[in-house]
């Protein structure tokens, strides 16, 4: 609650007194203003400059800090300081948000939702830039841009476009088991803290041995999964469109702090060839899992959130998530997908916040920083060693540390553009989640496709049945039906409508 405090003397930007922020400079009561009344012209000004631009993906979301506890000995896997005892606790920032819709979205709609972690480790920061899915539409990064343009505004109606999703998914089979996951009940949950959060990728780990793990990341809400059908959804939207802010917000506010258990599931490098070679699945594809039955989950710890920020502007707005910020004993992986993500993510930092956006308060390691990058606008808090200002030099400027040099990699192979796309099996792993879903869950999911193709072209949706069917013909059919149960209530409706016109 906001308490009452004893004001402090209001200044300018350059620390003067002001004698009035109410009334502005004018020649005589009734004006014009006098273009020396500067603090006018300032506050106008930085109002001017008070956005920054909106991620161009998951602009909408919500976030808080908490704490990540070790709970389990993982230390055979990684050298990473932040696992090193059990009971370590390190301080850490979420951000949760949608994927496609823009900073004023409401919270409650259908899409994928983001789940960032930044932990501030003492070996510097090690973020998980993940979703609550743990796969994705597409494979290369080639087919990122395109599959955003899908989920955004067309560029003459202003409006998204079912037509131009559903083209691409069904050009895109690769698409199916993420599309399987957002139609399904798990598509809309009630609040962020009632799912669970993915790495998705496949990322590495390496032990002081100098021994490398292929590691998938696993956060499982403690709070249960809690999820709107499209009816609940809409009408909470209906009442409010910061459903998730509120109810995050409001449940760190209270003390009932959310919580997630943090899995891993482990391959040991030189398996991921054998493991290929036996399900056909590359243990690098994002829109793959690794079935718990190969790979089981081995807990970590869990971590809570417990802080709200004082100020979401410059702690959740000007947070900057990197895939490629990683710690000693903790890597990437060949994954496609995740090498062009290491290069985008600090690029659009550098865009949409600033040269050193890693100098903010929310972003700045909370362990020693040290480097060379000089200059560019407001380099604060860099440190400045005015003799030794490149490298090496002989005056005490900060050294590498060949021991934290991860082991190399076994990369090999021919340069080329393969195409996994054409050969791939895209439909074992959604049938095993379809599978997984009882009558009623099934019967959502048909109904929920069914909404979504609305207005789609039949060629189009011809294509995806066709997926459908691969998947299992069970799941085509009750596509289809639902379709064809929407066609009759359509007709039944315009019948009804054009009855009580003619009546009027
Ligand atoms: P398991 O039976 O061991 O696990 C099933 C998994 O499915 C659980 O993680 C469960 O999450 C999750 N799940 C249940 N309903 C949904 C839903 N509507 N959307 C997304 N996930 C859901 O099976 P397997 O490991 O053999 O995997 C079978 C299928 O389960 C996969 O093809 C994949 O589609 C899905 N899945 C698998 C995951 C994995 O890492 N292996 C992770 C998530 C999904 P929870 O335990 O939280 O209820
Ligand atoms: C945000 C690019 C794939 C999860 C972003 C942003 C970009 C981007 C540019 C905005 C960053 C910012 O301004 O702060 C890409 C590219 C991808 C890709 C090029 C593929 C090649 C993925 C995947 C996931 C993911 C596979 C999840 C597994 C997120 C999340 C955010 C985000 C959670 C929001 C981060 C935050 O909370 O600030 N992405 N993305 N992205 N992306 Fe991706």
């Amino acid at each position: 609650m906001a308490e009452e405090r004893k004001p402090k003397t209001l200044t300018t930007t350059a620390g003067a007194p002001l004698s009035s922020n109410q009334n502005a400079k004018t020649v005589g009561p009734r004006g014009p203003v006098l273009l020396e009344d500067y603090q006018l012209i300032e506050k106008l000004a930085h109002q001017n400059r008070e956005r920054v631009p909106e991620r161009v993906v998951h602009a909408k979301g919500w976030g808080a800090y908490g704490t990540l506890t070790v709970t389990e000995d993982i230390t055979r896997y990684s050298r990473a300081k932040v696992f090193s005892e059990v009971g370590k606790k390190t301080e850490m920032l979420a951000r949760f948000s949608t994927v496609a819709g823009e900073q004023g979205a409401a919270d409650a709609e259908r899409d994928v939702r983001g789940f960032s972690l930044k932990f501030y480790t003492e070996e510097g920061n090690w973020d998980v830039v993940g979703n609550n899915t743990p796969v994705f539409f597409v494979a290369d990064p080639y087919k990122f841009p395109d599959f955003i343009h899908t989920q955004k505004r067309h560029p003459r109606t202003n409006l998204r476009s079912a037509t131009a999703m559903w083209d691409f998914w069904s050009l895109c089979p690769e698409s199916l088991h993420q599309v399987t996951i957002l139609m399904s009940d798990r598509g809309i949950p009630v609040d962020p803290s009632r799912m669970n959060g993915y790495g998705s990728h496949t990322f590495s780990l390496w032990n002081a041995n100098g021994e490398r793990f292929w590691v998938k990341f696993h956060f499982k809400t403690q709070q249960g999964h809690k999820t709107f059908t499209n009816e609940e959804a809409e009408k909470v939207i209906a009442k409010s469109r910061e459903s998730y802010q509120e109810a995050l917000y409001s449940m760190i506010e209270e003390g009932r702090f959310p919580k997630w258990d943090f899995f891993i599931q482990v391959m040991p490098e030189l398996e991921a060839e054998e493991w290929e070679k036996k399900t056909g699945w590359s243990a690098f594809d994002l829109t793959k899992v690794w079935p718990h039955g190969d790979y089981p989950l081995i807990k970590v710890g869990e971590f809570e959130l417990n802080k709200n920020p004082d100020n979401y502007f410059a702690e959740i707005e000007q947070s900057a998530f990197n895939p490629s910020n990683v710690v000693p004993g903790i890597g990437f992986s060949p994954d496609k997908m995740l090498q062009g993500r290491l290069f985008s993510y600090p690029d659009a930092h550098r865009y949409r916040i600033g040269t050193h956006y890693e100098s903010l308060p929310v972003n700045k390691p909370r362990s020693p920083v040290n480097h060379y990058n000089r200059d560019g606008t407001m380099p604060f808090g860099l440190l400045t060693n005015p003799d030794a200002y490149y490298e090496p030099n002989s005056f005490g400027g900060p050294v590498e540390d060949p021991s934290v040099e991860e082991p190399p990699h076994r990369y090999a192979g021919q340069v080329g553009r393969y195409d996994h796309r054409g050969q791939a099996d895209h439909y074992s792993q959604p049938r095993a989640l379809f599978n997984l879903f009882d009558e009623g869950q099934k019967s959502r999911l048909f109904d929920t496709l069914a909404g979504a193709m609305q207005g789609v072209p039949q060629f189009i949706v011809d294509r995806q049945l066709a997926h459908f069917d691969k998947v299992d013909p069970a799941y085509g059919a009750g596509v289809r039906e639902a379709l064809a149960k929407q066609t009759r209530d359509d007709a039944q409706a315009s019948l009804t409508t054009s009855h009580s016109v003619a009546a009027e």
